[in-house]
């Protein structure tokens, strides 16, 4: 079975004085929480096994929100980081979690949205499975902020967004792609052992896209684009966090429905019965969250 690992740690200094006292991870996106929307895109994932890695103070927080993830049908476990010494460490942390598994990570202010965003991950998924890693790609103006991929399309025919990638390069001084490598990652069995020959880099971290060069490597790392029907988004900064704020709030209102609600995924793939739901919508009261379970639990809105 595939793991899942959110790893919602971090300092959250860029938001201070907003993180002095709590965790990035629980500020609000529009109605809910931020873990909410990285917790479902794993949901999404079929990915029902899932170890929450944030900082010594953080953790028991985001433990009291979440707690052992019944209400989800999940199982959820919690982690320690006590630095942030980098994505790739989730994997050495999580390594007793993971086993011979193989292991998707998503970052905890990550938010992905989009009409197939579920197909686009089982994908993934499978690609995982069958021993190579797979990666996003998302259009960014601003490519010197992040991990990047240079590709070329292999079957432009078939559209399905995958790329065969030629070069990952972490916040390239001089992109040669706008092509960001999102927060969200699939790996294939043995990703631990690999992390541990992870070298960190200049600014001291055991970096993603080290990991991801040696998959590259090894002809194992697979792209995926996510074109205009995807929306991706961090939210760790304050504009991005108005931006995702702004985004969930106007595609809500114009569908007059929640989303990423992770109790209604819970029940549509049958994870949770009618009982727990309603345990959960009558929880949340007569806030619109609340409201929406409901309506989804008396079947009016079915999709
Ligand atoms: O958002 C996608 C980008 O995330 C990728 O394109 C980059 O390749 C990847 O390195 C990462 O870049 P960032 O500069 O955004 O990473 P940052 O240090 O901000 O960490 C991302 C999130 O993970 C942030 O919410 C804090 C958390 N974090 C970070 C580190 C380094 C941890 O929980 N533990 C850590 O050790």
């Amino acid at each position: 079975m595939m793991k899942g690992i959110i790893l919602a740690g971090g300092s959250g200094t860029r938001l201070y004085p907003l993180t002095l006292v709590t965790s990035k991870q629980l500020l609000p996106v529009y109605n809910k929480p931020m873990i909410y929307y990285p917790l479902s895109t794993l949901m999404l994932a079929r990915i029902k096994d899932i170890l929450i890695i944030s900082t010594p103070e953080d953790t028991p927080r985001i433990e009291q929100l979440l707690g052992d993830g019944s209400a989800f049908g999940l199982s959820l476990s919690y982690a320690v980081q006590e630095k942030p010494e980098g994505l790739a460490q989730a994997f050495i942390i999580g390594k007793d979690f993971i086993g011979d598994d193989s292991c998707a990570m998503v970052l905890g202010d990550n938010i992905f949205y989009g009409n197939g965003l579920g197909h686009k991950l089982m994908a993934a998924r499978k690609t995982a499975e069958e021993g190579s890693a797979c990666v996003f790609g998302y259009y960014v103006e601003d490519p010197e902020r992040f991990g990047i991929m240079e590709f070329t399309r292999h079957d432009r025919d078939a559209d399905d967004g995958a790329v065969k990638i030629t070069r990952v390069e972490e916040k390239p001084a001089n992109p040669k792609s706008n092509y960001a490598i999102a927060g969200l990652y699939f790996y294939p069995s043995g990703v631990s052992a690999k992390a541990e020959q992870v070298k960190p880099s200049v600014r001291g971290e055991l970096e993603i896209t080290t990991l991801n060069e040696m998959y590259l490597e090894e002809d194992r790392l697979q792209g995926q684009l996510l074109g205009r029907g995807f929306t991706w988004m961090d939210a760790g900064t304050f504009y991005s966090l108005r931006k995702a704020t702004n985004f969930v709030c106007m595609i809500e209102q114009y569908q007059g429905m929640t989303i990423s609600a992770p109790e209604e995924i819970a029940y549509r793939f049958g994870w949770i019965d009618e009982v727990k739901l309603k345990e959960s919508a009558l929880k949340y009261g007569k806030s619109p969250y609340g409201e929406h379970l409901m309506a989804v639990l008396e079947g009016k809105i079915v999709l």
